[in-house]
């Protein structure tokens, strides 16, 4: 399937107001979103404004998803992706991933990572972060607190300008010593 990337215009609102109202997206904070709502968004400039863009993704004229992409004049940009549920667990949400990974760090010189956040729970956006690169970065417990009162787990994910560049993934150095020094070889804390 040949997908492309498609940057949105605020011509195409009533097009996106109809892409995020006719779906339902069970890990985001607003799991069906309400039509005005959707224009309040696109009209505070979410999608296309001050260091924020957005871009359909797309097969023909089939709309498969959209990449949100945001703080985009920090070293550390942020991103949203959705994939419409009839194309979900196809391979597009991890070619989007791939996708957006290589544009900002193309277009943006100065980012030096870029960083995503998803509920613990959400098991197809973490395997979607690993299959692309991204490694586990931070798990903020009790951080997600759901529309229905539940409350979950977040956590947070990131690439590196220097892996993607080298095609490797570094973990965190989880191993140093929490403050307290790092522990040396033959000790026990
Ligand atoms: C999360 C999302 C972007 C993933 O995109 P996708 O196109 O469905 O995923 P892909 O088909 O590219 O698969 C990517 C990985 O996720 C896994 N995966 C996909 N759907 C899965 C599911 N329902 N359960 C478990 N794993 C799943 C795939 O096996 C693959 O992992 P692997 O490489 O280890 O085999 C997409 O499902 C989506 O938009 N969901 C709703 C919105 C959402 O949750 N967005 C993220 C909010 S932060």
């Amino acid at each position: 399937m040949e997908i492309t990337y498609r940057r949105f215009v605020p011509s195409e609102a009533d097009d996106l107001v109809a892409f995020l109202t006719g779906d339902t997206w069970p890990f985001h904070g607003t799991a069906v979103v309400d039509p005005d709502q959707a224009r309040q968004w696109v009209a505070d400039g979410r999608y296309a404004g001050d260091g924020n863009r957005a871009f359909w993704i797309t097969a023909g004229d089939v709309t498969l998803g959209l990449v949100r992409l945001m703080d985009l004049g920090d070293e550390t940009p942020v991103f949203g992706l959705r994939i419409g549920s009839p194309y979900r667990g196809l391979g597009i949400g991890a070619r989007a991933l791939t996708w957006l990974t290589g544009h900002l760090l193309t277009d943006f010189p100065r980012i030096r990572r870029i960083e995503g956040t998803t509920r613990q729970d959400n098991v197809a956006m973490r395997r979607t972060f690993r299959r692309c690169g991204y490694v586990k970065e931070a798990h903020y417990r009790d951080g997600w607190p759901a529309a229905d009162g539940a409350v979950h787990d977040a956590v947070g994910y990131a690439i590196l300008r220097r892996d993607w560049l080298a095609g490797t993934t570094t973990d965190p150095d989880w191993n140093d010593g929490d403050g307290r020094g790092r522990p040396r070889a033959g000790l026990s804390r």
